[in-house]
């Protein structure tokens, strides 16, 4: 038994402002994975037409994408830094996954259904096959390890699904042509081309919730400005909509078990921990006992103190973008190299000629 190389792959879609949702529960972590480990992060301009077909700005959207990896932390020159659309083998690998995928699978998105609202017959075509264009996204690197949020988490065992399928349907044709390796998946072993991705979902924030409801995740399309910490805010915006942060009349709890039924409180620590690179318990151990008049404000020195600069930083990449443009120029040339390997491979094992 083997293992497939670790690649660590993921990807933001270029619509609307990033939030802090997006900060923790993934480009955090991205630049935390870039120690040690090979990194691929995408802006997935393709995935930005799903739900909605004209943009005013889709480039500036990509250039701000890339500039908040860049101004995060992340070193464009040790991973690779790019969008999807320069690499046109994740369409085609995409293809092939649609037709692995099964109508049944895709039914089962509760993205897909909350996306699409009430009246799906007059959704994309796209939006419905979007986890199998995800899925190309990561596979057409054979990326084994995938920094998200928790909202992602059915998207990626879907691609587990179809990465399994690939496998054993094609399974003669990958040992016939010598590629692929023996794993196991649970108790079983395969001989398997693609990897079975794994989600890294762990944290203190993996699901982000809105500051005005602590039942609704924090989210781009919320109609409201204050439910959301955007990362283009400045310290007054963020100290105003963390003042005016939902939250219930009691203090602190010293104790995890105390944040339950507390969907506000939980948040507000979870965000802090977060920010702070600690745990939930480590912020009670400190705040435990105090009220929210006490931890709202160190709560607002410490989102200003950590966002700040990434916003400064932002603010001027975006000023010239001939930087950004030539970081995703040859992000994707570096992008498309890789998995044009993979993709020869794969035409190989479904039996297309050239
Ligand atoms: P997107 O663009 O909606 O969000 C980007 C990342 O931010 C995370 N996120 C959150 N995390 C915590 N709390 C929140 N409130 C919150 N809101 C968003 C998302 O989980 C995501 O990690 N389908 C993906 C993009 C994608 C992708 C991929 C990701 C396309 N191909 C391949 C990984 C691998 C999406 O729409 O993310």
């Amino acid at each position: 038994m083997s293992e497939f190389k670790k690649l660590v792959f993921s990807g933001v879609q270029p619509t609307g402002n990033l939030h802090l949702g997006n900060y923790l529960g993934a480009i955090r972590k991205f630049v935390a994975l870039q120690d040690g480990n090979d990194c691929i992060y995408c802006v997935v301009d393709m995935h930005a037409l799903t739900a909605q077909l004209v943009h005013d700005d889709l480039r500036g959207q990509i250039r701000s994408i890339a500039a908040a990896f860049i101004a995060s932390g992340i070193d464009p020159v040790k991973n690779i830094v790019f969008n999807q659309s320069a690499v046109p083998q994740h369409a085609e690998l995409a293809w092939i996954f649609n037709c692995v995928a099964r109508i049944g699978w895709m039914n089962r998105m509760t993205q897909f259904k909350d996306k699409a609202g009430k009246d799906r017959e007059q959704a994309s075509l796209g939006l419905y096959a979007y986890p199998s264009l995800m899925a190309a996204d990561i596979l057409v690197y054979r990326g084994t390890h995938v920094p998200v949020g928790d909202d992602q988490k059915q998207h990626l065992e879907l691609a587990r699904d179809i990465a399994m399928k690939f496998n054993l349907d094609y399974a003669e044709h990958i040992r016939k042509a010598g590629y692929g390796i023996d794993i196991t998946v649970g108790e079983e072993p395969v001989h398997a081309y693609f990897p079975m991705v794994e989600p890294l979902i762990d944290g203190p924030a993996p699901r982000v919730m809105s500051l005005r409801d602590g039942s609704k995740k924090m989210s781009k399309s919320d109609p409201s400005d204050l439910s959301r910490i955007n990362l283009m805010d400045d310290a007054d915006a963020i100290s105003k909509k963390i003042r005016k942060a939902k939250t219930d009349p009691d203090g602190l709890p010293s104790e995890i078990d105390g944040l339950k039924g507390r969907p506000e409180a939980d948040n507000l620590v979870g965000i802090y921990a977060a920010l702070a690179d600690k745990t939930k318990i480590d912020v009670l151990a400190e705040f435990g006992g105090q009220q929210f008049s006490v931890f709202k404000p160190a709560l607002v020195d410490l989102a200003v103190n950590t966002l700040s600069p990434i916003t400064g930083e932002m603010r001027r990449l975006m000023e010239d973008t001939s930087h950004i443009d030539a970081i995703l120029k040859d992000g994707g040339e570096r992008a498309r190299a890789r998995a044009e390997v993979t993709m020869n491979e794969v035409r190989d094992i479904v039996g297309f000629l050239g």
